[in-house]
Order: structure tokens, then sequence, then C-alpha cells
């Protein structure tokens, strides 16, 4: 698909053209480069040995790898979404749908969301919404209808906050959250995913989340995506000064992603129903790796999955075959069986990862 031929509709399709042809990731890293595995020359086992497999919301899934939350809404991410959830149900992994919203003011736009679960019977599909929506709403009658949209397994609410700042249109409004998500906890039968959107979770903010009874938490940290910097490519264009300065300065704001997995699960240690989806960043197999070693029960790709939606369905496929052969390397090369076994090899942490956990006293 030629992006640059496709009209751009919406603010969606901007998004979409913005993230595929600028340079929207973060200066800062990760900091998975400062966690190493320990070599294993004797691994004592032959790679069709090893099993990617486990379960997510009751599901069994091929691998702990989802497509992260992004499209939906328009012609355009229509087609992103089917080619998408086609390879999440042919490789039985999970998929994130992106923010339902508009089907709020366009109900016109559902089916750009329901193709998802017809093309992926399945696999968990998770929902979407943004956390003005939810600060902003008295009663939460129409989430109903976005879960029956895509037969939900879960709904993510994302949290957004500096993207909404320094978007020209953004919300301005986040008090009472907590409360709200309170309300609609009760008022949904399905678990609720609190994600944010690049800039990660702290272990405050996850224990606040663990005390109302949230226990999907998709990190999503600073090291992948910048959303301002997407937004600062926007303000450009509009020639805003004041969100362009802000956009520059705010760039690298958050917790990089390791940090945030470690932070978000010295919460989940006290809170065994506390399930962590390590995000922001992911790029391979051996992210995936260190990410599932130090805290994550899953991991999550978004930009990544729509570059090579963009190209087609079998480079979406290819690249899920070699995501999943890089985890399968890294966990031989360290003699892990399955991802349970993953999880208890020795790493070494090492410099601004290190001083982190050792000023927050996050125990490694
Ligand atoms: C094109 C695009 C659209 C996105 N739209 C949404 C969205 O609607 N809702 C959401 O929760 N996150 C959205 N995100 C954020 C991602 O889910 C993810 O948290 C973030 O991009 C960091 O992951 P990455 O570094 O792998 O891209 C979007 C990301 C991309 C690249």
């Amino acid at each position: 698909m030629d992006i640059s031929k496709i009209p751009i509709k919406n603010r969606k399709d901007e998004h979409i053209y913005l993230v595929s042809t600028e340079d929207v990731e973060s200066h800062e890293t990760t900091w998975f480069e400062h966690i190493r595995f320990v070599h294993k020359p004797i691994p004592e086992l032959s790679l069709d040995d090893i099993d990617l497999a486990c379960e997510f919301l009751g599901k069994q899934i091929s691998a702990p790898v989802f497509i992260g939350a992004m499209t939906g809404g328009t012609e355009l991410t229509k087609k992103l979404n089917v080619s998408l959830a086609k390879a999440a149900q042919k490789y039985q992994i999970p998929m994130m749908v992106g923010s339902q919203r508009v089907i709020l003011r366009h109900p016109e736009t559902k089916d750009t969301f329901s193709a998802v679960r017809e093309s992926a019977p399945d696999i968990p599909i998770i929902g979407n919404l943004g956390i003005a929506q939810i600060a902003s709403s008295e009663s939460f009658d129409y989430v109903n209808e976005i879960v029956e949209n895509i037969n939900a397994d879960a709904l993510a609410i994302h949290l957004n906050v500096i993207q909404e700042l320094i978007q020209p249109e953004g919300d301005k409004t986040f008090s009472g959250v907590l409360e709200k998500l309170k309300l609609l906890k009760e008022q949904i039968d399905i678990p609720i995913v609190i994600k944010e959107t690049g800039c990660g979770i702290s272990k405050e903010i996850a224990s606040q989340l663990g005390e109302i009874g949230i226990n999907i938490i998709d990190v999503s940290g600073i090291g992948g995506t910048s959303w301002v910097a997407v937004e600062y490519y926007r303000a450009k264009k509009e020639n805003m000064k004041l969100k362009q300065e802000l956009g520059k300065l705010f760039w690298d704001w958050g917790i990089p992603t390791a940090a945030s997995i470690f932070e978000v699960s010295s919460v989940a240690k006290n809170n065994p129903r506390m399930e962590i989806i390590g995000s922001g960043g992911i790029r391979d197999g051996i992210d995936v790796a260190k990410a599932l070693r130090i805290g994550a029960h899953f991991t999550a790709l978004a930009r990544p999955f729509l570059m090579v939606a963009l190209q087609g369905q079998s480079e979406i496929e290819q690249f899920i075959e070699k995501t999943f052969k890089e985890l399968e390397i890294t966990m031989l090369l360290t003699g892990c069986k399955n991802i349970d076994d993953l999880k208890r090899v020795p790493i070494i942490i090492t410099s601004k990862l290190k001083e982190w956990l050792i000023q927050r006293k996050i125990a490694f």
C-alpha cells in the first residue's frame, strides 16, 4: 500500500500517515539494552522443544505477543484491521483495536472494527476507549455498544494525557478518573485493561488500579513510538508554534519500558491476579524475552505491525514468524523450554536501569 497515494480523511488517517512516514520514535530508549541474558553454551535442548504457548483471558494463545492497539474508524484502517486480524487468527495471537470512540459519533464506522471479529473469531480481542472519554462520562450505557461491536474479551482504556495536552484539539480535564474507572468496572462484565500510550506506568498507579480491581496493565513505556512526536508534526503542519515547542520539549517524557515493567511487576508480586503487558518500543524477539524475564506476562507491538500491514498480508505473517523465531532462539540460548523457564533465567542489570531500581526501592 502506497500511503502517499491514500486520501487522508480524518485524524486517524493522519496519525497513520505521520507514524509511517515521519521519525516518530522517542530519542530515549526502552532501557532493555541495560539487561543482558547470561549465555548458556550447553542448553541441552533442541529448537523444536521450545514451546511459546500460554493463556490469556482463558483462551490458549500461541505466544505472549499481541498486536498493539492502533486502528479503526476509516476505510484505510478497516483494511489494515482486517489484514492484522487475519494474521492474528492464523497465528493465534491476541489483537487490540484502536480507539472505538469514533463509533459513538459516527455509527456508520462500526464495521471498520467489527470486521476484526469477523476475520478473527477465536482469538482474544481487546476493545479501546480513551481516558478523556471516561473522565467526561456521567454514565457508561454506551460502553455495551463498544464491547458488542467486536465481541470484546476485554476493554482497554488508554491513558494519553500528554498527547491530549499537546494535540491542537485535545481534552484538558482528567480529574476524578479513578472514581470513574471504578464505576465503569462495576458496569461491565469483561476485564478492563489500563494501557499507556508511550509514557509508562509507575508502581504507585499500578497499586491504585489494583485497589479498584483493575488487574491487567499494559505499561506502554518510552522507547518506541512517541505520541508527542506525532502531535509535534501535526502542530508543525498547522503552524502552531507553542504546540511545536511543547512537542519538542516533552518528546521523551515518561518511564522507559524496562523500568515501567519492573515498577508494575513490583506491585504484581503482591497481587497474583495482576497481569502485565510489556509494550512501548518492543521491536524483536530478544526485547520480548527481556520483557517477560523482568515481569511482563505478555508483550505488545504497535508501530512495527503497522509498517508491515502497510506492505501486505505476507509481510505481516513473515514478521510474526521472525519474532517467534527470535524469541525461540533467545530461549534456546538461555536454556528455556517454555515461558515459565524464561522467567527464572539469570540476567545482569546495569547502568541507568539499575540506578532507577535502587532509587525506587524495587527488588531485582
Ligand atoms: C498508528 C498508531 C495508532 C495508535 N492508536 C492507538 C489507539 O487508538 N488507542 C491506544 O490505546 N493506543 C494507540 N496507539 C498506541 C499503541 O498502542 C502503543 O501503546 C504505542 O504506539 C507504543 O508501542 P510501539 O512503540 O510498539 O508503537 C497507536 C499507535 C500507533 C502506532
